[in-house]
């Protein structure tokens, strides 16, 4: 079993949130995102920042490679879903969720070009040598002129192996360099964090346009 599915299936998710994120809710509205547009949530998790995103009337659009994750976020909200399949991957769909069941590098679906996405917990998640590629898959399924919000976490990744794996504001401005506009909102010292035995740790929020 590999490393996400065994985290869901002993229920280590200590990633996930009972609470909606509070820099989504402080910036979000600043992004100004077309009314009622599609935003895409890689490597959602169950996260209950697709309920708030939906709250305000966007389509959501997850990708999450653990069934498990899946089937539980519609469960614990009480949401009847239905399932379709494709080549490379299920479609969960609940409108306005439709959540992709798949390798987030192997989804491929070229009807899909969402207008927003959200990442938190995602980028970070990742290996650290596939982010090259997570970033080519955030431009494939994004339009000219789609506007993202991306969380970071960074600490002396020496220190701690991953996941999470350090992301720090560098990175993320030469990752994006080609084709997305970068602009940091703000740059957080968590304290509470420390309890890792890590000697700092950071947290940046980035409002990246795709151009
Ligand atoms: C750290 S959790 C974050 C979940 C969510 N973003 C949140 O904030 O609660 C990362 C999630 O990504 C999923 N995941 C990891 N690698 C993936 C991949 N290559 N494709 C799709 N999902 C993946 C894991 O199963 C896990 O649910």
């Amino acid at each position: 079993m590999g490393f996400w599915h065994n985290r869901w299936a002993t229920q280590q998710t200590g990633w996930h949130k009972a609470d909606f994120n509070e820099l989504l809710l402080k910036y979000w509205p600043s992004l100004n995102t077309p009314n009622g547009c599609e935003v895409l949530v890689p490597l959602c998790g169950k996260s209950r920042d697709m309920l708030w995103l939906a709250n305000q009337g966007h389509s959501v659009i997850g990708h999450e490679m653990v069934e498990q994750a899946i089937t539980t976020f519609f469960s614990e909200n009480k949401l009847n879903y239905s399932i379709e399949e494709k080549t490379t991957h299920k479609i969960y769909t609940s409108k306005p969720f439709t959540i992709y069941h798949g390798n987030v590098f192997d989804i491929e679906s070229r009807a899909l070009k969402v207008d927003a996405w959200y990442d938190r917990a995602a980028m970070i998640a990742i290996e650290p040598s596939n982010r090259g590629t997570y970033v080519e898959q955030i431009r494939r399924h994004t339009k000219p002129g789609a506007v993202g919000l991306l969380i970071t976490f960074a600490y002396p990744q020496e220190e701690m192996e991953g996941p999470p794996f350090s992301l720090n504001d560098d990175q993320v401005t030469e990752l994006f360099s080609n084709g997305f506009k970068v602009e940091c909102l703000e740059n957080i010292q968590l304290d509470d964090d420390k309890d890792r035995g890590l000697s700092f740790v950071t947290s940046s929020v980035f409002k990246l346009i795709r151009i």
